[in-house]
């Protein structure tokens, strides 16, 4: 089966087993820190070990990086990463906002530019994003592209949480300038639908968001044509470690890209 057959399958299970546990006390069940850092909640648990099953089952050689289970080896011969952020959106999940997903995302070496594979499912619908490098983003079975038109309405996503005064007041002049300003709160779904084209720009600053979350969002927004930065404005890439924190910026071009910085405060 091909890698991304398998994150699909994968991707799809989760679906299976934590559709009906958003909001539940159940799925709130606090089982202590995560390798992320997080408190991993039952939902997280239950989402990951799906996961973990399917690729023993199949015998899949790889090493799992997963947010809340850590480093596991799989095979002492891997082909490669598999890079899993379960649920993605976790408060959302827990408090029943119809806002989350998976990610899982496959990369043959310890660099985020060696990810050849990417799937994210709304877990809320199980509608499903995906690509495989070089082939192009889907959305279901349809491909997709960033907004290549001027929109009618600006959307600007931007991740907010915890952010501090400092960046707030240097993100302040694109709140004020004409944009529609969005916070959903799963980072993995939000690259989703910009690559999707339903916004033209997405901007994590924070300095806070782990591989894990932007892995499948990574492959997908440049196979859906978009341009996808870090902080200083260079191509982003990182190591898959677990101390790894980015900061980004996904515009659907180079004016978007241009109108937006040139309005941040520096
Ligand atoms: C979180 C989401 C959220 C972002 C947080 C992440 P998690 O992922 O992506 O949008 O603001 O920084 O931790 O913890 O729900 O997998
Ligand atoms: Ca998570």
């Amino acid at each position: 089966m091909e890698v991304i057959e398998i994150l699909r399958k994968a991707s799809n299970k989760i679906y299976e087993n934590v559709k009906d546990l958003a909001g539940t006390e159940h799925a709130a069940g606090d089982f202590g820190r995560g390798a992320g850092g997080d408190i991993s909640r039952n939902i997280d648990i239950i989402a990951e070990k799906t996961v973990l099953d399917y690729l023993k089952e199949i015998n899949f050689e790889c090493v799992v990086l997963g947010e809340e289970c850590g480093r596991v080896e799989l095979s002492n011969n891997p082909k490669g990463y598999v890079i899993m952020d379960a649920i993605d959106g976790s408060a959302n999940a827990v408090r029943g906002v119809p806002f989350f997903c998976s990610s899982l995302a496959f990369a043959t070496e310890n660099k985020l530019s060696s990810i050849t594979d990417g799937v994210i499912t709304n877990l809320s619908n199980g509608e499903m994003y995906w690509a495989s490098k070089n082939k192009g983003a889907f959305f279901d079975e349809e491909q997709i592209k960033v907004q290549s038109r001027d929109p009618i309405y600006k959307i600007v996503g931007i991740n907010t949480s915890g952010a501090t005064t400092d960046l707030m007041k240097r993100l302040c002049p694109i709140f004020e300038n004409h944009n529609h300003t969005r916070h959903f709160g799963a980072n993995a779904l939000e690259m989703a639908l910009f690559a999707r084209g339903l916004m033209d720009v997405f901007i994590d600053f924070r300095d806070k968001i782990r591989i894990q979350d932007i892995a499948a969002g990574y492959l997908i927004v440049k196979e859906a044509g978009g341009l996808l930065l870090d902080a200083d404005l260079n191509s982003l890439d990182a190591d898959l470690s677990y101390e790894t924190r980015v900061s980004f910026i996904a515009a659907s071009s180079q004016k978007m890209l241009d109108e937006i910085m040139g309005q941040i405060n520096q």
